[in-house]
């Protein structure tokens, strides 16, 4: 029986977190387009619980989180060692991550309190690669307000709270995909839930996965830095055999539903800020890419001009997707422990057979 390649469309679990199904993209059932607008914290529950929390419930959880995104000074004393160092920020993150599992109570860490330390952890790295300082976190403020202040330093306006809970929850989860099936093959084992995240980002950090966004931004600087033509760009980075960043994906072969929403809210942004020859230029290539291809952008490729609105680098736009992603990881950990069924598939072996060992041995020594 012939595999598909990379097990394009094999069913290898079970899950209640998301759904795929259809090409419709739901969290415990809701389709995301519905969910767009609901605060992160409430789309986090519903990704931990199965249902959405009540008014009460809602609030404590913001404060548990809020409230537990506080890291420790010590951490990041060792963060800053770390983060200093000339690496890509991804590398950084894993490392960072690999360290909270070994500065915070491993074995009684809960979810709330391990994604409150990653989405602190991520904005700190941000803030020492930058040589800026850190900043505190605001109680009173919701968990995507007070993100966005600690990478950035300065309180967000409502409107860009609003955009920004879009993305994280666009970001929050996405069944099977290679990270979370990372996360969940580490899981499988009764490892740590921070082995798990370490192992997701390792996952995440590839260009084929959420390193995707940093080279959609890459390649829009290159073309307006060379003043290029981007029609002429692109056809040659096809006809060399290059896959053009932020394009296509394994389910949604007639568009990502994320990005069709992504792609207002880059708009508002780059009109807003400034940037909308970037916006035009990613147009010009997303009309040309599906005339000669049929390939819809996916959830990276306005996400770049997004992060870069927000004045991210670059180079540290994989670490907004892990920062968003955290929530549907700890989703699938929380899940996967619960099964306490080991992964452990077979492979079908295409090597060589009946050798031996001896008469090998005997005809290598004749020269
Ligand atoms: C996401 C991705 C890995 C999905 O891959 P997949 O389902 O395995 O599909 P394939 O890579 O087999 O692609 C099918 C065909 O479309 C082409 N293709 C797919 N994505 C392409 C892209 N971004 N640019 C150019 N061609 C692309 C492939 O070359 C292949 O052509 P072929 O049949 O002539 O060989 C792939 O589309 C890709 O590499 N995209 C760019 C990276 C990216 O944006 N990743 C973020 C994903 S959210």
């Amino acid at each position: 029986m012939a595999l598909p390649k990379g097990l394009a469309g094999v069913v290898v679990d079970q899950t209640k977190v998301s759904s795929t199904q259809n090409a419709v993209l739901t969290y415990s059932g809701y389709p995301v387009r519905e969910l767009k607008n609901a605060p992160f914290e409430e789309v986090v529950f519903l990704l931990w619980h199965s249902r959405l929390p009540t008014t009460n419930e809602l609030h404590d959880f913001r404060k548990q989180l809020v409230s537990q995104m506080a890291l420790p000074y010590e951490t990041v004393q060792l963060m800053a060692r770390i983060a200093r160092e000339p690496q890509h920020p991804m590398s950084i993150l894993r490392t960072t991550v690999s360290l909270l599992g070994t500065t915070n109570d491993v074995e009684r860490d809960e979810p709330p309190r391990i994604l409150a330390k990653m989405l602190t952890a991520i904005a700190a790295i941000i803030r020492i690669r930058a040589d800026l300082p850190i900043k505190h976190v605001h109680r009173e403020w919701g968990v995507v307000e007070n993100f966005i202040y600690l990478f950035s330093g300065k309180r967000p306006t409502s409107d860009q709270v609003a955009m920004f809970n879009t993305v994280m929850v666009l970001h929050a989860d996405h069944e099977f995909n290679a990270s979370t099936f990372t996360a969940r093959v580490v899981a499988s084992t009764q490892s740590d839930d921070y082995s798990c995240l370490t192992a997701a980002i390792c996952a995440l950090k590839g260009p084929l996965h959420g390193g995707a966004n940093e080279q959609v931004f890459r390649m829009l600087e290159t073309i307006r830095q060379t003043k290029q033509d981007p029609i002429q760009y692109v056809k040659d980075q096809i006809a060399r055999g290059h896959k053009i960043m932020g394009f296509g994906h394994r389910i949604y072969k007639n568009g990502d539903p994320r990005a069709a929403i992504l792609r207002k809210i880059a708009h508002r942004l780059a009109v807003t800020t400034g940037n909308e020859a970037y916006f035009t230029l990613q147009e010009q290539i997303r009309q040309y890419m599906f005339d000669k291809t049929g390939l819809h952008p996916n959830v990276d490729y306005y996400t770049a001009l997004i992060y870069h609105c927000f004045n991210l680098d670059r180079q540290v736009f994989t670490t907004m997707f892990a920062a968003c992603r955290t929530a549907g990881w700890l989703a699938h950990i929380i899940e996967q422990q619960a099964e306490g069924c080991l992964i452990r598939p077979s492979s079908k072996y295409i090597g060589k057979t009946d050798r031996h060992y001896l008469t090998d041995k005997e005809e290598n020594s004749v020269d």
